[in-house]
């Protein structure tokens, strides 16, 4: 899909899968990686292409990218493929832009979600979605941490621990109106701020947020043991 986007009624999800997967420490970028018998981005890809909601999927791909070629998405209506950057801020920010510039209304919601986590459920996306929907904050998915933190220096002392009580860990989707997230990253770039999602951004630029607890199991394939792991998941998934 090119053209004009001012007619666009829906959400529009941007997944950016541009990355490189070093910690991965596979041959391929890691959305490109199987898990069962399918690639982690298309399944990804699936989840919100058979999102009702979702009318546009703009996919955020490498320059360099010699994989997607390869898919069966390739051609698909719903999906239009944008070159990424070398930091996943830059990644959203070109998909971003392509928007901008294509006439998208303003406050279409985006649904920000990364290549690999294609564990997500659509129960998940529905919670934060509609969080959204009514509050008209941008919202994200999080889970508690479980684990006991402690903060160390440079030299890998140990400083004491750090109160989890009040802290979460932020997941995708996260959710905005359209020319709220382009300005907030926009900003987060010019002023070379360092933001790793895009609740960051938008927190920078003093909006309010939402958090929308969601499942644990909406993991961040990162390293080769979480593989297996997604498999699980999915196949778990499979049977309900
Ligand atoms: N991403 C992106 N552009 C980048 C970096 C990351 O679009 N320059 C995407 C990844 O493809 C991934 C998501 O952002 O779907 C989350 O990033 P991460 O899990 O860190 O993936 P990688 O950066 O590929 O992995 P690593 O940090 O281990 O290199
Ligand atoms: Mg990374």
């Amino acid at each position: 899909m090119q053209g004009d986007l001012s007619t666009i009624k829906g959400a529009v999800a941007i997944i950016p899968a541009a990355g490189i997967g070093e910690r991965m420490k596979a041959s391929k970028p890691k959305q490109y990686l199987k898990v069962g018998d399918r690639t982690i981005l298309g399944i990804t890809l699936d989840k919100f292409l058979s999102y009702d909601s979702v009318e546009l999927v703009v996919l955020v791909i490498s320059p360099s990218d010699q994989y997607f070629q390869d898919l069966r998405y390739i051609d698909h209506e719903k999906i239009v493929v944008i070159d990424g950057c070398d930091e996943r801020v830059g990644s959203v920010h070109n998909a971003l832009t392509f928007l901008f510039d294509n006439g998208l209304p303003d406050n279409t919601a985006i649904l920000v979600h990364d290549a690999a986590r294609p564990c997500v459920t659509h129960s998940d996306i529905d919670k934060v979605y509609h969080s959204f929907k009514q509050s008209n904050k941008p919202a994200f998915l999080a889970v508690p941490v479980v684990d006991t933190l402690h903060k160390i220096d440079d030299n890998q002392h140990v400083e004491g621990p750090v109160d989890r009580s009040d802290l979460v860990r932020a997941l995708t989707p996260q959710v905005s109106a359209f020319i709220d997230l382009h300005n907030a990253i926009k900003s987060a770039i010019e002023n070379k701020l360092p933001v790793t999602d895009d609740i960051s951004a938008l927190k920078l630029a003093g909006h309010e947020v939402e958090v929308v607890f969601g499942r644990n199991d909406n993991i961040k394939i990162t390293e080769p043991d979480d593989l297996a792991l997604a498999e699980f998941y999915i196949e778990r998934q499979k049977d309900k």
